[in-house]
Parts: structure tokens; sequence; C-alpha cells
């Protein structure tokens, strides 16, 4: 008999049906995947189970009992936990406060034991392997390191079934090995996860079985055995997926556009120097903390401590001013969409066209018609899924927020373009229309700069790829001489 049982369940918001009489079983100590295009239900489903929503319609058992989660609270009560693929802590908190909010320790006086709230959380930490220290205060943790203490909040409070969303999609290679060792080791404990993802290669290595949601319907559940990536796939999307054949590559690169020399931030990145053209995408590749995201942000103007010369076609850029490198026409589309690329109480519609207000102005007025085609024209080439572009940006699932951003940068028509992570959290097919379109802008004449921790999407998508490694420029690879093993050679060892 499964431990957890889906019947039926359904949910309804304004404009969307996100969930449609979707039922089936879980196993104890196995890990079932979720997965489907982006929009498609899965987050709404783990927090359906996690008490975060209600359903409209059907019921979830555990053990053979019905049991209605009206909160979160209430779920953990059950035994259920969820990993979140938002930031669910406070962030002025520590990770000791945040992890014993729910039961503080209290000394014989009814304070809060501080000496005993950090001692539980080391102990909740250590029962996971995680090295963080509990007196840091959440803000300064990595999305991994986040993502990490949610896992200890799950397992130190004794959760039997764990949902985890989308919970590797800001590690680096070291953390997701970590997790998955972790994932085994939980599911040898008696733990049921619920595990969702847009990485296949994650559910073949680490689940027993699999769900695949299309607009809210359940379209398959079967043993991962009895399944191929490219059945899921079709299942996913509903067709066979098309691997892009690039058109840039088949013209000579233009003139130079960007050029940046000996570009040095302390503690971050030293010396790093390199030439883009228009019609070219080169890619920066390199493991996490390498300094990647800080040489864009720099190039940007966003490092006051950076040092060194940027040239954007024959003009010098100064260093450290955003409004001229917005001026020169240099976009960056940030790899933390939350925290620096969306406004999260505004609509998709203002989100979009925010970037690109000074050219829909006219005479001070914003010209409504083309502010709205233009935002219609982006979201509708990226595919994003929202009842209307009218609706709240927090109401939109993971991925299609991240499509928000992009199309955010893309209606900017800047001519430089970095792109930091312009892929996570995007299902397979999207992915592919995002390759299509970023190799339209360079066909058309656009300089592309494209940071990615996917190898495989650097050496789809790029003509060159340079290699940082500690914050120094490891070395670069032509198209001719790529292979996976090259690149990463040069990121492990330079
Ligand atoms: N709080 C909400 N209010 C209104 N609509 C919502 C809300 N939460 C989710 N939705 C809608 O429900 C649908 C399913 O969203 P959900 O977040 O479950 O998708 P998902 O499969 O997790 O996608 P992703 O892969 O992008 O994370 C989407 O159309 C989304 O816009
Ligand atoms: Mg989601």
């Amino acid at each position: 008999m499964p431990i957890l049982e889906f019947h039926q369940i359904s949910k309804d918001f304004p404009g969307v049906r996100a969930l449609d009489a979707v039922s089936f079983g879980i196993e104890q100590g196995t890990c079932h995947a979720l997965i489907g295009e982006n929009g498609a239900g899965k987050s709404t489903l783990g927090k359906i189970l996690a008490g975060v929503y209600q359903p409209d319609g059907g019921e979830i058992r555990l053990e053979g009992r019905v049991i209605r989660p009206a909160n979160p609270r209430d779920a953990r009560e059950s035994g259920i936990a969820m990993v979140h693929q938002e930031l669910a802590f406070c962030p002025n908190l520590t990770v000791a406060e945040n992890l014993c909010l729910g039961d503080l320790p209290r000394n014989r006086f009814g304070w809060v034991d501080r000496a005993a709230m950090r001692k539980q959380a080391r102990r909740m930490l250590g029962e996971i392997g995680a090295a963080i220290d509990p007196g840091v205060t959440v803000s300064a943790l990595s999305t991994g390191q986040e993502q990490l203490v949610q896992i200890a909040a799950a397992v130190g409070t004794g959760a039997r079934v764990i949902v985890m969303d989308e919970p590797t999609s800001s590690l680096s290679g070291g953390e997701t090995r970590e997790l998955f060792r972790l994932v085994r080791e939980l599911k040898t404990r008696g733990i049921t996860l619920i595990y969702i993802s847009h990485r296949l290669e994650e559910l073949f290595a680490l689940c027993d079985a699999i769900t695949v949601l299309r607009d809210g319907r359940q379209v398959m559940t079967q043993s991962i055995a009895d399944t191929t990536p490219g059945q899921i796939i079709q299942q996913m999307i509903g067709r066979d997926l098309l691997v892009p054949v690039l058109g840039y590559l088949a013209q000579e690169p233009r003139d130079e556009v960007l050029r940046v020399e000996n570009l040095s931030s302390p503690g971050r990145f030293k010396d790093v120097n390199f030439s883009l053209r228009a019609g070219d995408i080169i890619g920066l590749a390199g493991l996490v903390g390498a300094g990647r995201s800080e040489v864009a942000q720099a190039i940007l103007g966003l490092d006051p401590m950076a040092t060194g010369r940027v040239w954007v076609r024959d003009r010098e850029l100064p260093l450290g001013s955003i409004d001229e490198a917005l001026a020169a026409g240099i976009g960056l589309v940030p790899e933390d969409r939350k925290r620096q690329g969306l406004v999260l109480g505004l609509d998709c519609r203002h989100n979009t066209s925010m970037a690109a207000l000074s050219r829909l102005t006219r005479a001070g007025w914003v010209q409504r018609q083309a502010e709205r085609s233009l935002v219609q024209h982006y979201a509708s080439r990226l595919r994003v899924k929202s009842p209307s572009l009218e609706c709240l940006v927090s109401t939109l699932s993971g991925g299609n927020q991240q499509k928000i951003v992009l199309a955010k940068w893309l209606a900017r028509e800047c001519d430089i373009l970095i792109v930091d992570e312009p892929t996570r959290g995007i299902d397979v097919g999207a992915k592919a229309e995002i390759y299509r379109l970023l190799d339209e802008l360079a066909a058309e004449g656009k300089a592309l700069l494209v940071i990615s921790s996917e190898l495989p999407e650097l050496l789809a998508l790029c003509r060159r790829i340079l290699v940082l490694r500690y914050g120094r420029q490891a070395g670069e690879i032509d198209r001719a001489d790529f292979s996976e093993a090259a690149v990463m050679e040069l990121m492990v060892n330079g």
C-alpha cells in the first residue's frame, strides 16, 4: 500500500485550472519525480501537500488516513515538509533562529535560550552533513546553502515525507552531489520524497517513479525503469524536442562592440580580458564562485571597487556607473531573479516594459499601446504562461517568472546583452525556444555574453568559451575544439 496517495486533486486560481483531478500514490522510502513544463502545476501540488494551499477538490491520504493540512504547521505535524523553490526563510534572522522558529528553546525564566538554540541548529545541520554556521544571517547564505538549511529544517523536525522543489537549480556541482547522497540516505531511512526538477538526468539518477503533468492534468505515472528521457519529453510538451540549428554561426562576426581590459575587483576577480563582436555569442564558464557573475556586474557598472578599462565601440565607459553602461546599450539579465530581476508587487506588463520605458515614452507619456504590443511580442515568443499580462508576477510559476526577466531585457533591445544563467528553472521545451531566440538576436547583429553553469548549454550556443577559475582567466576554447572535457579541464585545473 502506498504511504501517500493523491486522489482526484484539483485546484483553481483566477483564470487558470492549476491542477485537474490528479491521482497517484507513492511507496514509502521511494523518490517520486514530478515533472512538466513551466506552469504545469508541480509546485502547486507540492504546496497543497505542504498545507500552503488547500485543494478545491479531491483528497490526500497519508498511511491510509485522509489528511487536510490547513497550513504548513499542520502539514509539519502530520510529518510533511517542503523545500521551496523560492526563498522560504526570514532573511534578517540567523540560521539558528530560522531553524528553531517553530519551537524556540526557552530557559527557566522563559527567555529564548540562545546557546540551546545554536546547539539544536548545529545538531539539525549536522544530521544532514551541512557545514553551515548557525550564527550567520540567512541573507548572507548562497541560495544553495539556504536550500540545505531548508532540508535540515525538514529532516530535523521529523518529516516522513519531503517535497523538494527544484532543489538543485542553484547548486554547484559539488553541492548537487552532496544533495544526491543525502536524498539516497533519506530513502534508506524510510523517508519518502517528491522530487521536482527540470533536469531529466537527475530523475534517472534518483527517482523510482515519475508523474508527468501537462497544463494541470496528469498525463503519465510510471516506474522510472519503464520510461526513457525521450518518452518523458514527448509526454511533457506533447511533441518531440527539436534541437535548434544555430543560424548566427553561418555568418562572420562583425565589428568589435565591447572590449574589456584588465578588469579586476579586489577579492573577486583579476585581470579579465576579452572582446565581444556584434553578431557573436561567447560563453563564460567556471565553477560556482569563479567570479562569472561578478565580472558581468562590474561591466554593467554595479561594482564600485572595479578597476581596469571597458570600451563600448570607441568610447571608454567610466567604471561604476550603471547609467552610463545602460546608455551605452549594455543589458544584464541577472542570475538571481527574485533579488535583482523582478518587482514582485507589479504585474507582468510593467515588469517587462520597465527597462524599455525610455523608448516607449513620448513627451513624458508612456505609449500604452506600444508598451502592450512590445510586451505581448516577447511574452508569446517565450511562451509565458499566465492568465493575462495584467496579473502579478508573484503569482506566476517559477519558470515563467524567469521568462519575464528575460522578456524585460529583450524588450529593451540592447546591443550588448549579458545573460546570467538564462535557463535556470526553465523547462526543456522553453529552453530550446530561448536558444532559438538568442541565436536570432546574434544573427540580427547583437552581441551576447552567456554565463552558464550548464556546460551543454554553452557548448550548444557559443562560438567561443572563456573559462574563469578562482577569479582568473584560465583560458579560452574555440568552437572547433569544443568538448565538455576540455572546458572542465580548464575550470578545474586551469
Ligand atoms: N498564488 C497563485 N495565484 C494565482 N495563480 C497561481 C498561483 N500559484 C500558481 N498559480 C498558477 O498556477 C499554475 C501552475 O503553477 P505552478 O507554480 O504549480 O507551476 P510549476 O509546474 O511549478 O512551474 P515551474 O516549472 O515554472 O516552477 C500557473 O499557471 C500559475 O500561474
Ligand atoms: Mg514550480
